[in-house]
C-alpha cells in the first residue's frame, strides 16, 4: 500500500474528495397513523372513507429534523450529537451525532446521505461542494455511501467473494497500469489485511441458519464493503 501512494502522485491521478454543507434543514414525515387490516364492512364503511379523504388533502405530517446546519469539509471525520428535541447547535468544533433512539438520528444520515425517498418532504439547503442533491443523485449516486446500521450480506458468499465484488463495482479509471481485476485484487487484499479478516477470507458470512463469521467480523466485512466502494462521503450508522 505505501507504495501506491508515491505511484499515484507520480501519475498525477489526484485523490478525490467531496464535502457536505446543510442549512435549514428541515424533513418532514409522515406521522403514524392508526391503520388497521381493511374488512369488506370497513371499506365500505363511509365513515372511513370521509376519513381516507381527509388523509389525502391533509396528509398527518410531523416534523423529525428542523433547523439544523452544518458543515463536513473533506477529509474530516465528525460525529455529531443530537439531543432528544432536536435544536441547533452551534458547535463548530466537534459536532457528533448521538442520540437516543427515535430522535432522529438516522434521519438525518440518510438525508445527508441524500436517500429522501423514504420522507415525506425535505426542505433547506444541502450542497455537495458545489453540486445539488439531485445533480449528485443523477449523475454521482455512487460518491456518497450509507452504511446502514444492521449488516446485511449474501449469506452463502465467503468474505473474500463479498469484498471482491464490493472492490469489483467500483474500480477507477487510472489504475496504474493494473486490470480492473488486478485492481479490485490488490484492493481486497490490502483491506481484508487492514481489517484483520485474513484468516476468515474464506469463511462464508452466514446467517441464523447457515453458521458464518462472528458477529464482530461480520461488522468488520461491512465496513470494509463500504471502504472497498472508495466513494468520498461516507455516512456510518451505527
Ligand atoms: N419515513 C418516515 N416517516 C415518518 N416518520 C419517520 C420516518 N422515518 C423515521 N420516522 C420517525 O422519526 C423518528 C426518528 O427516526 P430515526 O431517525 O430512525 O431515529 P434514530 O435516532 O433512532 O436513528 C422516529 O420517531 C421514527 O419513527
Ligand atoms: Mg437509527
Amino acid at each position: 500500500m505505501n507504495d501506491i501512494r508515491p505511484r499515484r502522485d507520480e501519475a498525477g491521478v489526484k485523490p478525490r474528495s467531496l464535502g457536505v454543507v446543510f442549512r435549514n434543514l428541515r424533513v418532514v414525515g409522515l406521522g403514524a397513523i392508526a391503520s388497521y387490516q381493511p374488512t369488506l364492512g370497513s371499506i365500505l364503511n363511509p365513515l372511513n372513507i370521509v376519513g381516507k379523504i381527509k388523509n389525502v388533502r391533509h396528509p398527518p405530517i410531523r416534523d423529525i429534523l428542523s433547523g439544523f446546519e452544518g458543515v463536513v469539509r473533506p477529509g474530516e471525520m465528525i460525529r455529531t450529537f443530537m439531543t432528544s428535541c432536536p435544536t441547533t447547535s452551534n458547535s463548530n468544533v466537534h459536532p457528533v451525532v448521538l442520540g437516543r433512539p427515535g430522535s432522529g438520528c438516522t434521519t438525518l444520515l440518510k438525508t445527508l446521505a441524500n436517500q429522501r425517498k423514504e420522507f415525506y418532504s425535505v426542505e433547506g439547503d444541502v450542497h455537495y461542494d458545489s453540486l445539488s442533491p439531485q445533480e449528485m443523485r443523477a449523475n454521482f449516486r455512487g460518491d456518497i455511501r450509507y452504511c446502514p446500521e444492521d449488516d446485511v450480506h449474501f449469506p452463502t458468499l465467503t468474505v473474500d467473494q463479498t469484498l471482491t465484488f464490493a472492490a469489483a463495482s467500483r474500480t477507477p479509471l487510472q489504475r496504474l497500469g493494473a486490470t480492473r481485476r488486478q485492481f479490485a485484487h490488490v484492493l481486497t487484499q490490502a483491506l481484508l489485511a487492514v481489517f484483520g479478516l485474513r484468516h476468515a477470507k474464506n469463511t462464508p458470512i452466514g446467517d441464523a441458519v447457515i453458521r458464518g463469521v462472528s458477529g464482530g467480523e461480520k461488522k468488520r466485512v461491512s465496513i470494509t464493503e463500504a471502504l472497498a466502494s472508495r466513494s468520498p462521503i461516507g455516512v456510518w450508522d451505527k
